[in-house]
């Protein structure tokens, strides 16, 4: 018998096919029905068919330098190592233990030579093989039967994705291309000057549709607006000729000093761009000057605007000269999401001498927390019955339109693969 599948049957049948229909019959330039933001049956679906099947960012390889290194987290129900073994190698597991299913690593990062469960020290190599369950297992128990249950992991321009999924989405083409992006940085020489978590008290969909739109900008970011320009594409309707000039001053540098920045985009999952910050800034700090002396990687000039990287479901990034920043979106709730921040700095960089990191976080914490606001508002309003769908603005919200378009694709191909799957097993 298969231990793996027995279960009492799926609950969340009828919410999948209310959900499937909402989708399918919604107005695609309108925001979402109430139940997508605040209803914890289709919050477990959201889970089930977005988080546990895409390919996320657990992480920096730069977190877990050398062998034994080790990260968690948490993704829903699930709990998920990652760790450097042997070669540098990057492996991904279910922190499960094949015993009786003990969580394995329990602390948010750290140093291991061996992973050992804190239950009763069964013992896992780094890439998931079972060495020691003690001699009261008995002459017939195999170790070969109870490895560790791997992730799929990808790692690419110094970030880790993993995917809990049987058969993850197509990704290596994005990853090649951020890769190649991410060359100049040189990602393995560089380090988490610090990490933030903010809880929000919203839905993850939210937190993702208020960062892809700048609608909001001008009334709520002065600090962030010192430096970003609202527009990241020429082709933007709004674009001034000021802004495609500046553009087109900045990309002849960069291309001069074999810095990518070109519009690289991926269906509606994935997008890299490079757009310059307000002329005379470099960087997203208060008075747009350096956050840290020392510049990333084999970056000679400082002014390298900002590298934008948006990775659906859950992220978005900015890499400039001298720093980047690293933001990640879980799910905790129908009305509960925590948003990660991590800055970059190159690893030999000084604490103090070449960056201050109250200076280099003081943007993003107020941009951060304002965006908080705006999402927990956001998240009371549609609780009422007074809320109803309402339109996006084409041109300033094409980013949630996207975003929107997206996610609703991922859920009904996932949601109809789901059924057919359920169909087979009932027919066999
Ligand atoms: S549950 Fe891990 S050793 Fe028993
Ligand atoms: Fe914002």
């Amino acid at each position: 018998m298969d231990t793996t599948v027995l279960s009492l049957g799926d609950p969340l049948a009828p919410a999948r096919k209310a959900t499937a229909e909402m989708l399918r019959e919604r107005n695609t330039s309108f925001s979402l029905p109430q139940p997508f933001y605040n209803d914890e049956r289709l919050f477990q679906i959201d889970m089930q068919e977005i988080f546990h099947k895409e390919w996320l960012i657990a992480g920096m390889t730069c977190e877990i330098p050398s062998k034994g290194n080790y990260l968690t987290l948490q993704i829903g129900d699930n709990p998920v190592i990652v760790v450097r073994g042997a070669e540098g190698k990057v492996h991904a597991f279910h922190n499960v233990c094949r015993h009786r299913g003990s969580r394995l690593c329990v602390s948010e990062k750290g140093k291991v030579a061996k992973l050992v469960c804190p239950y009763h020290q069964w013992t896992y190599e780094l890439d998931g093989r079972l060495l020691f369950a003690g001699s009261e297992m008995g002459a017939d128990f195999n170790l070969a039967d109870y490895s560790l249950k791997p992730v799929n992991v990808k790692t690419a321009g110094g970030y880790i994705f993993i995917s809990l999924a049987k058969e993850p989405p197509a990704i290596d083409e994005f990853l090649r291309t951020l890769d190649h992006y991410m060359e100049p940085y040189d990602m393995e020489n560089t380090k988490v000057a610090v990490k933030t978590t903010l809880m929000e008290k919203a839905n993850w969909k939210l937190v993702l549709e208020n960062n892809r739109e700048c609608y909001h900008c001008s009334g709520s970011h002065p600090e962030l607006l010192n430096t970003l320009l609202e527009w990241d594409d020429t082709n933007d309707p709004r674009a001034s000729q000021e802004f495609k000039d500046h553009v087109a001053d900045s990309a002849a540098k960069w291309e001069a000093e074999k810095i990518p920045y070109l519009h690289a985009g991926f269906g509606l999952r994935n997008r890299i761009v490079r757009m310059p910050l307000l002329k005379g800034t470099v960087s997203m700090t208060m008075d747009g000057k350096q956050g840290c002396k020392k510049l990333m990687g084999r970056i000679q000039n400082p002014d390298l605007g900002s590298m934008r990287i948006l990775h659906l479901p859950h992220s978005w990034n900015h890499c400039m000269g001298d720093h980047m920043i690293v933001f990640t979106v879980w799910p905790i709730s129908a009305q509960e999401t925590m948003v990660t921040t991590k800055w970059l700095v190159r690893k030999d960089a000084v604490e103090g001498e070449d960056y201050d990191v109250a200076r280099l976080r003081e943007v993003w914490d107020a941009t951060n927390d304002q965006d908080r606001r705006l999402a927990e508002e956001n998240q009371r309003g549609i609780n009422s019955t007074a809320y109803q769908p309402g339109p996006y603005s084409k041109t300033y919200e094409f980013g949630v339109i996207n975003f929107i378009d997206w996610y609703s694709e991922r859920m009904l191909n996932n949601l109809g693969e789901e059924s057919a799957h359920v169909r087979e097993a009932s027919v066999g």
